[in-house]
């Protein structure tokens, strides 16, 4: 008899586990869990530790800003792409990977205020003496898939242009340059530098082409999401106030930009 409890008692736990795990976001989506979705293959702004916990300047910042508002951050990988799906299928409340605030994402997404600066950089073999993206035609240019470096790469040669490789994941464009598979890698700007530092300085030369726009990095959240937006806001507004945000753009950009 009471064996038989006992059995229905873990039954019962193993029941209620599932049915959670299957009921979805109601239960993952607890009201003080931010669920954050980044492409985390992107230093300094987000990559994975060895035990694949995910680090960088935007994961320190979204933590920062949930001390701020009292709540809890979870951040999960996965493709750049699949961020833009999952907002809008509700799968994750916030975008944090060094989304470039365009237009045309503002048509499925709201973005926070700006907080950080960037623009597409080159990087190109030591040997090689381009001053402007317009001097690679002809050329096999690397780049990551959905992102800005891509639309810049595009708007100079075309969509159609043969030459553009379009990656999954910026480390493998990068890896393909340092294996002469492309002539060079149009990425944002802290990105390049990064890299450009573990490729081991003087290999590389980074090319800034006066003529791309500047860009701003915002938060997305789906459309319409005021609560969420306005949280962030609020606790991006805090950190910038109490001194945080300027503690975390310092570990990772020391004095300069
Ligand atoms: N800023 C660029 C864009 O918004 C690239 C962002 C890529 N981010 C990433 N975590 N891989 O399109």
């Amino acid at each position: 008899m009471r064996k038989k409890g006992m059995l229905f008692a873990a039954l019962a736990v193993i029941l209620s586990g599932l049915l959670t795990g299957c009921g979805g976001q109601s239960q993952t989506k607890a009201d003080n869990v931010i669920q954050v979705g980044t492409n985390a293959e992107f230093p300094p702004f987000e990559f994975q530790e060895g035990n694949g916990e995910i680090s960088g300047f935007d994961a320190e910042l979204i933590h920062a800003i949930g001390k701020a508002v009292g709540m809890e951050v979870q951040i999960t990988h996965m493709g750049f792409d699949a961020i833009f799906e999952g907002l809008s299928r509700d799968k994750v409340d916030v975008g944090v990977a060094a989304i470039t605030i365009t237009d045309d994402r503002k048509q499925t997404v709201d973005f926070t205020t700006p907080y950080f600066d960037a623009k597409q950089y080159i990087l190109v073999p030591k040997n090689s003496n381009i001053k402007t993206l317009n001097e690679l035609k002809g050329k096999k240019i690397g780049v990551q898939a959905a992102t800005t470096g891509e639309a810049v790469v595009q708007g100079v040669f075309g969509k159609t242009y043969e030459g553009i490789k379009a990656y999954d994941e910026t480390p493998s464009a990068i890896n393909d340059l340092q294996i002469g598979r492309l002539d060079a890698v149009v990425v944002d700007s802290a990105v390049v530098v990064e890299f450009n530092k573990k490729l081991g300085e003087g290999k590389f030369n980074i090319v800034e082409d006066t003529s791309l726009p500047v860009e701003q990095y915002g938060m997305a959240v789906k459309k319409g999401n005021k609560d969420m937006l306005n949280k962030l806001n609020e606790g991006l507004k805090k950190v910038k106030e109490n001194g945080e945000y300027d503690k975390i753009y310092q570990k990772y950009f020391g004095d300069h930009k």
